[in-house]
């Protein structure tokens, strides 16, 4: 049980549904151009038609209104609603605004991510993050997006896990546009990451009365292996904002999320990249730090971790451990406990699961009904514990990764996160059976 205002809801991204990707003067993104190169996407497809969502996107309300959860994640394309002479683009902005008001009519609240990875290909190509105008362009966009949505959307997150963008866009590669940075690239990327966050968010506050802000970064906890012991829970919360100078550094959690909640980089940030830091000024770290109001997190997995001979540990996975069918994917339920617990210690704002979900080798059966016990399984266990730690803090939302199979970037179609299965010949839409059970959980409590 949660309280009475607990948000429940369901989140998607506009590249990930949407297809339609020349429709209206869309301007191509950095993944349209990205699929095409042989070798990224496992199964060679794209996001060119993807679930359709921008045709069928009353069909899609009408599921999230039939689920029951009052609030929808949606991620806006930065290239449907400016054009390549940075000009609003009336037409792709219609459709958010159609798809607000179709909202708005069922009373489901719109939950708007303005950056979900699709990087306009015209931006990326004069140097994207790296590029010292990014955050002006992201605030003029931001601008745009507010005044064309202002009475319909008053809930913004302004950019969907900078780890994934930078570190696997631009480390690991393994995402778009798949452009390497060094260690002293990345930082520069990451300190303009966070100004376009923070000038997205001057723009908000200005444009959108009762405005609620916030960043969704993503994170695997470190977790106690044994939940007694509370020397290993303070060394797994140590383990958990650390930062280091290994290949991973853009990947973890306090070199986003300390500027933004306190106002400035670790301590370790500066001592760490003591000769390569790129030029921080008081004012940058004062937009970055403007107040939000809740901590966004995505939580999918996490990490057991104990003591051996004395030294924090990170435990292997056991074989035959539970997983979904992506290979980072452990079932760890304890992650929507602590997770959520260490954020709300170090940063003290109310906490919101921006996405959490499972990922399965559906398949319609003979019945013609496609059952996932896997799945919900998966988001009962972790939703237990999400209960758990309600009782001990500020715990305001939970939204499901996904409303609908989609794009599954590297992964392409082939992996299914939906409560809603997605027949990729015909578009055809069957509600999944976690989809009922969502719906069930809802209502009970
Ligand atoms: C998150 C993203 O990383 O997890 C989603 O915000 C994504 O966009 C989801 O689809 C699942 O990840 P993946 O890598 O399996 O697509």
């Amino acid at each position: 049980m949660f309280n009475k205002n607990f948000i429940f809801g369901v989140s998607t991204a506009s590249y990930q549904i949407e297809g339609y990707t020349k429709a209206d003067g869309r301007c191509p993104s950095v993944w349209d151009e990205f699929t095409k190169i042989k070798g990224k996407i496992a199964d060679s497809t794209n996001g060119d038609k993807a679930c359709e969502s921008y045709i069928k996107y009353k069909e899609d309300v009408e599921a999230i209104a039939e689920l029951g959860v009052k609030a929808y994640r949606f991620s806006i394309a930065w290239g449907r609603v400016i054009d390549e002479n940075n000009k609003p683009n009336q037409k792709g902005l219609d459709y958010y605004i159609i798809l607000c008001k179709e909202l708005k009519k069922r009373g489901i609240t719109p939950y708007v991510t303005l950056y979900h990875w699709d990087m306009p290909v015209w931006l990326d190509k004069l140097g994207g993050f790296l590029c010292d105008d990014i955050s002006d362009y992201f605030e003029h966009y931001t601008d745009v997006v507010t005044k064309a949505l202002n009475g319909l959307v008053k809930d913004y997150i302004t950019i969907n896990e900078p780890q994934c963008i930078l570190f696997a866009g631009h480390r690991a590669c393994y995402h778009a546009p798949g452009t390497y940075y060094d260690n002293k690239d990345m930082l520069h990327a990451i300190h303009n990451l966070l100004k376009c966050h923070g000038k997205a968010l001057r723009a908000i506050r200005k444009n959108v009365k009762n405005s609620t802000v916030g960043f969704a970064p993503c994170s695997r906890p470190a977790i106690p292996q044994d939940p007694n012991n509370k020397e290993l829970e303070k060394l797994c919360y140590e383990k958990y904002f650390e930062l280091t100078d290994d290949e991973e550094f853009a990947n973890t959690v306090s070199i986003y999320s300390d500027p933004v909640f306190l106002g400035d980089y670790p301590k370790a940030y500066y001592e760490v990249f003591k000769d390569i830091l790129p030029k921080i000024t008081k004012e940058d770290l004062e937009l970055i730090s403007q107040p939000v109001d809740y901590i966004y997190q995505n939580y999918y997995s996490g990490n057991y971790y104990d003591l051996v001979d004395g030294k924090l540990t990170k435990l292997p996975f056991h074989a035959g451990f539970p997983e979904g069918n992506v290979d980072w994917l452990q079932v760890v339920p304890e992650t929507l406990y602590y997770g959520p617990k260490f954020l709300y210690q170090r940063y003290k704002k109310p906490i919101i699961i921006s996405e959490n979900g499972f990922c399965n080798n559906d398949v319609i059966s003979l019945d013609g009904k496609v059952h996932d016990p896997e799945r919900i399984d998966y988001i009962n266990r972790y939703m237990l514990e999400l209960e758990r730690v309600s009782k001990e803090i500020d715990v305001r939302g939970y939204f499901v990764w996904s409303l609908l199979d989609n794009f599954e970037w590297s992964y392409g179609l082939k992996k299914r996160f939906g409560l809603i299965y997605i027949d990729y010949r015909n578009g055809n839409r069957i509600k999944k059976d976690s989809y009922y059970w969502y719906k069930d959980l809802i209502k009970k409590d």
